[in-house]
Protein backbone atom coordinates (compact mmCIF):
# COMPACT_ATOMS: atom_id res chain seq x y z
CA UNK A 1 0.00 0.00 0.00
CA UNK A 2 1.07 3.30 -0.95
CA UNK A 3 0.56 6.82 -0.62
CA UNK A 4 0.88 9.71 -2.73
CA UNK A 5 2.19 12.79 -1.06
CA UNK A 6 2.54 15.02 -3.76
CA UNK A 7 3.84 15.53 -7.69
CA UNK A 8 6.15 17.25 -9.54
CA UNK A 9 6.81 16.98 -12.86
CA UNK A 10 8.70 13.26 -13.42
CA UNK A 11 8.34 12.49 -10.41
CA UNK A 12 5.89 11.00 -7.54
CA UNK A 13 7.30 10.38 -4.00
CA UNK A 14 5.14 7.58 -2.25
CA UNK A 15 5.35 6.22 1.55
CA UNK A 16 5.51 2.74 1.35
CA UNK A 17 3.01 1.58 3.98
CA UNK A 18 3.99 -1.40 6.08
CA UNK A 19 0.96 -3.61 6.53
CA UNK A 20 1.05 -3.16 9.98
CA UNK A 21 1.19 0.21 9.97
CA UNK A 22 -1.57 2.55 10.37
CA UNK A 23 -2.47 4.38 6.87
CA UNK A 24 -0.67 8.22 8.25
CA UNK A 25 -0.94 10.52 5.41
CA UNK A 26 1.78 13.48 5.44
CA UNK A 27 -0.24 16.77 6.67
CA UNK A 28 -1.15 19.46 4.51
CA UNK A 29 2.20 21.40 5.87
CA UNK A 30 4.49 18.59 4.57
CA UNK A 31 2.73 18.34 1.16
CA UNK A 32 3.28 22.02 0.47
CA UNK A 33 7.15 21.93 1.90
CA UNK A 34 7.74 19.06 -0.56
CA UNK A 35 6.04 21.04 -3.41
CA UNK A 36 7.90 24.05 -2.47
CA UNK A 37 11.30 22.23 -2.25
CA UNK A 38 10.70 20.58 -5.82
CA UNK A 39 9.71 23.97 -7.56
CA UNK A 40 12.36 25.67 -6.35
CA UNK A 41 15.04 22.78 -7.08
CA UNK A 42 14.14 22.81 -10.93
CA UNK A 43 14.99 26.45 -11.09
CA UNK A 44 18.71 25.55 -8.99
CA UNK A 45 18.92 23.09 -11.19
CA UNK A 46 19.01 24.73 -14.44
CA UNK A 47 20.96 27.27 -13.48
CA UNK A 48 23.37 25.06 -12.10
CA UNK A 49 23.81 23.62 -15.68
CA UNK A 50 25.00 26.94 -16.40
CA UNK A 51 27.81 27.27 -13.66
CA UNK A 52 29.83 25.65 -15.52
CA UNK A 53 30.17 27.97 -18.40
CA UNK A 54 30.48 30.54 -16.61
CA UNK A 55 33.62 29.49 -14.39
CA UNK A 56 35.68 31.47 -16.72
CA UNK A 57 34.95 34.75 -14.74
CA UNK A 58 34.88 33.69 -10.71
CA UNK A 59 33.20 37.38 -10.19
CA UNK A 60 30.39 36.55 -12.91
CA UNK A 61 29.76 33.03 -11.58
CA UNK A 62 29.41 34.48 -8.05
CA UNK A 63 27.32 36.63 -8.71
CA UNK A 64 24.95 34.21 -11.00
CA UNK A 65 24.74 32.28 -8.19
CA UNK A 66 23.85 34.99 -5.89
CA UNK A 67 21.07 35.42 -8.49
CA UNK A 68 20.39 31.81 -8.23
CA UNK A 69 19.75 31.63 -4.47
CA UNK A 70 17.47 34.53 -4.29
CA UNK A 71 15.44 33.36 -6.79
CA UNK A 72 15.11 29.95 -4.88
CA UNK A 73 14.47 32.27 -1.78
CA UNK A 74 11.81 33.82 -4.13
CA UNK A 75 9.57 30.50 -5.46
CA UNK A 76 10.32 28.89 -1.34
CA UNK A 77 8.50 32.39 0.09
CA UNK A 78 5.85 32.55 -2.69
CA UNK A 79 5.14 28.45 -2.12
CA UNK A 80 5.31 28.68 1.63
CA UNK A 81 4.03 31.89 3.04
CA UNK A 82 1.82 31.98 0.09
CA UNK A 83 0.05 28.56 1.32
CA UNK A 84 0.37 29.75 4.90
CA UNK A 85 0.41 33.96 5.15
CA UNK A 86 -0.10 34.08 8.96
CA UNK A 87 3.73 32.05 9.96
CA UNK A 88 6.76 33.60 10.30
CA UNK A 89 9.87 33.78 7.89
CA UNK A 90 13.17 33.25 8.80
CA UNK A 91 15.34 32.39 5.29
CA UNK A 92 18.87 33.52 4.99
CA UNK A 93 18.33 35.74 1.83
CA UNK A 94 16.35 38.38 4.32
CA UNK A 95 15.50 40.51 7.27
CA UNK A 96 13.13 37.97 9.50
CA UNK A 97 9.05 38.56 9.17
CA UNK A 98 7.20 37.79 12.25
CA UNK A 99 4.38 36.55 11.22
CA UNK A 100 0.63 37.16 12.73
CA UNK A 101 1.22 33.68 14.27
CA UNK A 102 3.48 33.78 16.65
CA UNK A 103 3.95 30.39 17.39
CA UNK A 104 4.77 29.22 13.69
CA UNK A 105 7.62 30.25 11.62
CA UNK A 106 9.32 28.88 8.35
CA UNK A 107 12.65 28.64 8.63
CA UNK A 108 14.64 28.26 5.37
CA UNK A 109 18.09 28.10 3.57
CA UNK A 110 17.30 28.19 -0.28
CA UNK A 111 20.86 27.48 -1.12
CA UNK A 112 23.13 25.36 1.35
CA UNK A 113 26.23 24.59 -0.36
CA UNK A 114 26.68 27.90 -2.03
CA UNK A 115 30.18 26.63 -2.55
CA UNK A 116 29.70 23.43 -4.01
CA UNK A 117 27.52 24.60 -6.26
CA UNK A 118 29.89 27.56 -7.38
CA UNK A 119 32.66 25.19 -8.53
CA UNK A 120 30.28 22.69 -9.95
CA UNK A 121 30.09 20.25 -7.33
CA UNK A 122 26.70 18.40 -7.34
CA UNK A 123 26.22 18.15 -3.13
CA UNK A 124 24.42 21.01 -2.66
CA UNK A 125 20.43 21.18 -1.18
CA UNK A 126 17.56 23.15 -0.09
CA UNK A 127 16.62 23.02 3.39
CA UNK A 128 12.88 23.81 4.98
CA UNK A 129 11.51 23.53 8.32
CA UNK A 130 8.56 24.34 10.26
CA UNK A 131 9.08 25.18 14.19
CA UNK A 132 6.13 25.78 16.22
CA UNK A 133 6.03 26.81 19.93
CA UNK A 134 10.21 26.58 19.46
CA UNK A 135 10.01 23.09 18.80
CA UNK A 136 10.72 21.79 15.04
CA UNK A 137 8.13 19.74 14.01
CA UNK A 138 8.69 19.35 10.49
CA UNK A 139 11.81 19.15 7.92
CA UNK A 140 12.41 18.40 4.21
CA UNK A 141 16.32 18.91 3.21
CA UNK A 142 16.01 18.26 -0.82
CA UNK A 143 19.28 17.24 -2.93
CA UNK A 144 17.48 18.63 -6.16
CA UNK A 145 20.75 17.27 -8.27
CA UNK A 146 20.72 13.71 -6.97
CA UNK A 147 16.66 14.12 -6.52
CA UNK A 148 17.17 12.52 -2.85
CA UNK A 149 14.12 14.13 -0.56
CA UNK A 150 14.79 13.37 2.71
CA UNK A 151 11.98 15.13 4.92
CA UNK A 152 10.46 14.11 8.61
CA UNK A 153 7.71 15.32 10.53
CA UNK A 154 7.26 14.54 14.50
CA UNK A 155 6.11 11.27 15.35
CA UNK A 156 6.21 9.93 11.81
CA UNK A 157 9.46 8.75 10.95
CA UNK A 158 12.10 10.16 8.46
CA UNK A 159 11.87 9.41 5.11
CA UNK A 160 14.41 9.35 1.11
CA UNK A 161 12.24 9.61 -1.21
CA UNK A 162 10.14 6.31 -0.79
CA UNK A 163 12.20 4.44 1.83
CA UNK A 164 12.24 4.57 5.66
CA UNK A 165 15.38 5.87 6.83
CA UNK A 166 17.36 4.97 10.34
CA UNK A 167 20.62 5.85 11.44
CA UNK A 168 23.50 3.18 11.64
CA UNK A 169 23.70 0.43 13.85
CA UNK A 170 27.89 0.79 13.75
CA UNK A 171 28.81 0.61 17.16
CA UNK A 172 32.75 0.79 17.57
CA UNK A 173 34.44 3.96 17.26
CA UNK A 174 37.07 2.71 14.92
CA UNK A 175 34.75 1.66 12.09
CA UNK A 176 32.78 5.07 12.43
CA UNK A 177 32.74 7.71 9.71
CA UNK A 178 32.33 11.38 10.82
CA UNK A 179 31.67 14.83 8.97
CA UNK A 180 32.36 18.43 10.18
CA UNK A 181 33.15 21.97 8.70
CA UNK A 182 36.33 23.31 8.19
CA UNK A 183 36.41 26.91 8.76
CA UNK A 184 36.69 28.97 5.59
CA UNK A 185 37.62 32.59 5.18
CA UNK A 186 37.13 35.05 7.49
CA UNK A 187 36.50 32.29 9.99
CA UNK A 188 38.19 32.32 13.19
CA UNK A 189 37.59 28.67 14.73
CA UNK A 190 40.59 27.32 12.97
CA UNK A 191 42.34 26.36 15.75
CA UNK A 192 38.83 24.54 17.84
CA UNK A 193 38.71 22.74 14.51
CA UNK A 194 42.05 21.68 14.54
CA UNK A 195 41.95 20.39 18.02
CA UNK A 196 38.70 18.48 17.35
CA UNK A 197 40.26 16.64 14.42
CA UNK A 198 43.60 15.53 16.36
CA UNK A 199 41.37 13.97 19.19
CA UNK A 200 39.05 12.35 16.57
CA UNK A 201 40.77 11.07 13.36
CA UNK A 202 43.27 8.38 15.14
CA UNK A 203 40.23 6.63 16.54
CA UNK A 204 38.01 6.57 14.13
CA UNK A 205 37.41 5.55 10.14
CA UNK A 206 37.89 8.68 8.83
CA UNK A 207 36.32 12.74 9.07
CA UNK A 208 34.81 14.18 5.95
CA UNK A 209 34.02 17.72 4.86
CA UNK A 210 31.34 17.53 1.98
CA UNK A 211 30.09 21.73 2.58
CA UNK A 212 26.62 21.33 3.13
CA UNK A 213 25.29 21.22 7.27
CA UNK A 214 22.21 20.41 5.60
CA UNK A 215 22.98 17.45 3.82
CA UNK A 216 25.49 16.49 6.54
CA UNK A 217 22.39 16.28 8.68
CA UNK A 218 20.54 14.35 6.86
CA UNK A 219 23.25 11.93 5.38
CA UNK A 220 23.49 10.59 9.42
CA UNK A 221 20.14 9.80 9.57
CA UNK A 222 20.28 8.31 6.22
CA UNK A 223 22.92 5.95 8.12
CA UNK A 224 25.27 7.23 5.16
CA UNK A 225 27.83 8.13 7.91
CA UNK A 226 27.75 7.56 11.91
CA UNK A 227 27.88 11.66 12.93
CA UNK A 228 28.51 14.88 12.60
CA UNK A 229 29.86 18.41 14.21
CA UNK A 230 30.04 21.68 13.73
CA UNK A 231 29.88 25.02 15.00
CA UNK A 232 29.33 28.90 14.10
CA UNK A 233 25.84 27.54 11.97
CA UNK A 234 22.96 29.45 11.26
CA UNK A 235 19.19 28.33 12.22
CA UNK A 236 18.56 27.74 8.77
CA UNK A 237 21.56 25.51 7.99
CA UNK A 238 20.45 23.05 10.98
CA UNK A 239 16.78 23.51 11.45
CA UNK A 240 15.59 20.71 9.05
CA UNK A 241 18.00 18.38 9.59
CA UNK A 242 17.45 18.07 13.38
CA UNK A 243 14.01 16.49 12.74
CA UNK A 244 14.97 14.35 10.22
CA UNK A 245 17.99 12.75 12.49
CA UNK A 246 15.49 12.26 15.51
CA UNK A 247 12.97 10.89 13.84
CA UNK A 248 16.05 8.33 12.08
CA UNK A 249 16.48 7.68 15.56
CA UNK A 250 19.99 9.64 16.27
CA UNK A 251 20.58 12.44 18.29
CA UNK A 252 21.01 15.96 17.86
CA UNK A 253 22.22 18.20 20.28
CA UNK A 254 23.64 21.51 20.88
CA UNK A 255 27.45 21.09 21.53
CA UNK A 256 27.16 22.79 24.66
CA UNK A 257 24.63 20.70 26.60
CA UNK A 258 23.61 23.81 28.70
CA UNK A 259 22.91 25.46 25.05
CA UNK A 260 19.81 26.01 22.82
CA UNK A 261 21.01 24.22 19.76
CA UNK A 262 18.87 26.65 16.83
CA UNK A 263 20.10 29.75 18.73
CA UNK A 264 23.69 28.54 19.48
CA UNK A 265 24.27 26.82 15.89
CA UNK A 266 26.86 24.48 16.81
CA UNK A 267 25.34 20.74 16.54
CA UNK A 268 26.49 17.34 17.52
CA UNK A 269 24.39 14.22 15.98
CA UNK A 270 24.99 10.74 15.49
CA UNK A 271 23.45 7.47 15.95
CA UNK A 272 22.55 6.23 19.06
CA UNK A 273 25.02 3.38 19.91
CA UNK A 274 28.21 6.11 19.29
CA UNK A 275 26.45 9.21 20.30
CA UNK A 276 28.09 9.63 23.82
CA UNK A 277 31.11 8.50 22.90
CA UNK A 278 31.73 10.98 20.00
CA UNK A 279 29.95 13.79 22.00
CA UNK A 280 32.84 13.02 24.82
CA UNK A 281 35.22 13.87 22.37
CA UNK A 282 34.06 16.88 20.98
CA UNK A 283 32.89 18.24 23.94
CA UNK A 284 36.11 18.25 25.81
CA UNK A 285 37.51 21.06 23.11
C1 LIG B 1 27.32 26.61 4.59
C2 LIG B 1 27.35 25.11 4.49
C3 LIG B 1 28.70 24.58 4.98
C4 LIG B 1 29.01 25.06 6.38
C5 LIG B 1 28.93 26.58 6.43
C6 LIG B 1 27.55 27.05 6.00
P1 LIG B 1 25.84 28.01 2.81
O1 LIG B 1 26.04 27.12 4.17
O2 LIG B 1 26.33 24.50 5.25
O3 LIG B 1 28.74 23.17 4.99
O4 LIG B 1 30.30 24.64 6.73
O5 LIG B 1 29.21 27.02 7.70
O6 LIG B 1 27.50 28.46 6.09
O7 LIG B 1 26.63 29.27 3.04
O8 LIG B 1 26.36 27.21 1.70
O9 LIG B 1 24.38 28.23 2.82
CA1 LIG C 1 23.66 27.19 4.77
CA1 LIG D 1 22.65 29.37 1.92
Amino acid sequence: MAQTLGKAEGAVYTRRLDPQESPMPGSANLNIMLKAARKAGRSLVKDFREVENLQVSMKGAGDFVSRADIAAQAILKEELLGARPTYGWLAEEEKEIDGEDPTRRWIVDPLDGTTNFLHGLPHWAISIALEHKGQIISGVVYDAAKDEMFFAEKGEGAWMNDQRIRVSGRSRMIEALFATGLPFAGRGDLPEVLQDLARISPVCAGVRRWGSAALDMAYVAAGRYEGYWERRLNAWDIAAGVIIMREAGGFAEPIDPEGNLIEDGAVICGNSNLFDAFARIIRKG
